[in-house]
């Protein structure tokens, strides 16, 4: 049987993993995956996840199964951190916890395609690799539209209005609530409005992946987008992870939130996800939610999270303002937001920036400025000017 099956390209970026291992080089630089380190270099468990998981370890008195819904108070106490007031839906909200936020943005998919078989889901590119695999896998037909133009680092916002016009009502629409993966270009809170207004009357539905909520521009103000959109529309999916904001990667920790139309389509909808889970996972694994739920009903723990987070935060964007002093024609680095830019260097620069200078990005010219230290800045820059890898002034 087996021999039918084709051999796979391996995934782009999880190859950099192994490549920057293997990488003999001290003085290796690592831009790929999406992982924060702090000014040792180190991709740290958050401590206020490690007081959780002591805690854990001590008081734990059963691994017995919690359902396909997960663990419902880690649902219930991220509710308000994403969408602001707990009673801000009246009944029409509902959440489960899912394994990443890869996961939920499988289940929503999923939920989507159940609800409307062959419904068409638009992405604005460049977007994260892996959204248009998963939504496909789960039977959405994509489109696509230029939300973003890396050679001049502007966003394509009247491409965005233009194509949501003209999107059919009942189609998805796929949206970066904040820290936009791969350009770090975010919406501003009016153009979040004007998306919201335009998702409204079109009767469009806004599913929005929630990947990086903290590491923009702090909790509240990366939330506007979705509070925002979710305040306008009937219905809406939102994919949570918890993977970067509590430094939990390897744990796959997310949550699918859906907004129902009214509180009685909210029991069915949930009932839906429920039977989708269970024919996928089952049940989402425990550790990371249970960690993020004994943070989040400590307020001690809590406190330390944001702290901590904070730190995360404002260590990214000293990283950005670092590059966009060293050379002006990175200075839009510093208007973007989260872990992601997307420089705008062909393949084959990318792969010499690896050879000669040890220098890990993605082949798209994604790097993840939460790899760089502040003291690298230089080196960088240099290594960009050396293999003629700067963009126009900005
Ligand atoms: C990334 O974009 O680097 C992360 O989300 C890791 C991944 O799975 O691609």
């Amino acid at each position: 049987m087996f021999q039918t099956l084709l051999p796979q390209p391996p995934d782009g970026l999880l190859t950099l993993i192994g490549l920057f291992r293997d990488d003999p080089r001290n003085s290796k630089i690592d831009l790929g995956v999406g992982t924060y380190r702090n000014a040792a270099g180190v991709t740290p468990v958050v401590e206020a996840i490690k007081a959780a998981e002591r805690i854990l370890l001590e008081e734990q008195q059963t691994k017995a199964y919690l359902g396909p819904e997960g663990d419902q108070r880690f649902v219930e106490l991220l509710t308000p951190i994403v969408f602001g007031a707990a009673d801000a839906h009246a009944g029409r909200l509902v959440g489960v916890q899912t394994p990443g936020g890869g996961g939920a943005l499988r289940l929503g998919g999923e939920l989507i395609t159940a609800a409307q078989p062959g419904a068409k889901v638009w992405l604005g590119t460049p977007t994260w690799p892996n959204h248009r695999p998963v939504l496909e896998a789960a039977g959405l037909t994509v489109a696509e539209y230029r939300y973003f133009d890396p050679a001049t680092q502007t966003l394509c916002f009247d491409d965005m209005l233009t194509a949501l016009s003209a999107a059919d009502p009942g189609d998805a629409v796929l949206l970066h609530g904040c820290c936009h993966n791969p350009t770090g270009a975010e919406l501003d809170p009016a153009q979040w409005d004007a998306v919201a207004q335009l998702l409204a009357e079109r009767g469009l539905t806004p599913f929005i992946d929630l990947a990086y909520q903290g590491l923009g521009g702090g909790l509240e103000a990366d939330a506007y987008g979705v509070r925002r959109v979710l305040a306008a529309v009937e219905e809406a999916l939102v994919a949570y992870s918890c993977d970067k904001n509590f430094g939990l990667y390897r744990e796959r920790t997310g949550a699918l939130f859906a907004l129902a139309r009214d509180a009685d389509a909210a029991p069915v909808v949930f009932g839906n996800l429920l039977s989708l889970a269970r024919v996928n996972w089952s049940m989402p694994p425990d550790h990371g939610a249970a960690a993020v739920r004994i943070v989040l009903d400590s307020p001690e723990l809590s406190r330390l999270w944001r702290t901590e987070l904070d730190g995360m935060c404002r260590r990214i964007n000293a990283v950005r303002d670092a590059l966009a002093a060293a050379d002006p024609r990175l200075a839009f680095l510093s208007r973007q937001r989260g872990m992601f830019s997307q420089l705008p260097v062909s393949p084959e620069t990318v792969a010499v920036l690896r050879r000669d200078h040890g220098i890990y990005m993605a082949g798209s010219g994604r790097i993840n400025l939460a790899g760089l230290q502040v003291t690298d800045a230089g080196i960088f820059v240099d290594a960009l000017r050396a293999v003629g890898g700067l963009p126009e002034e900005s």
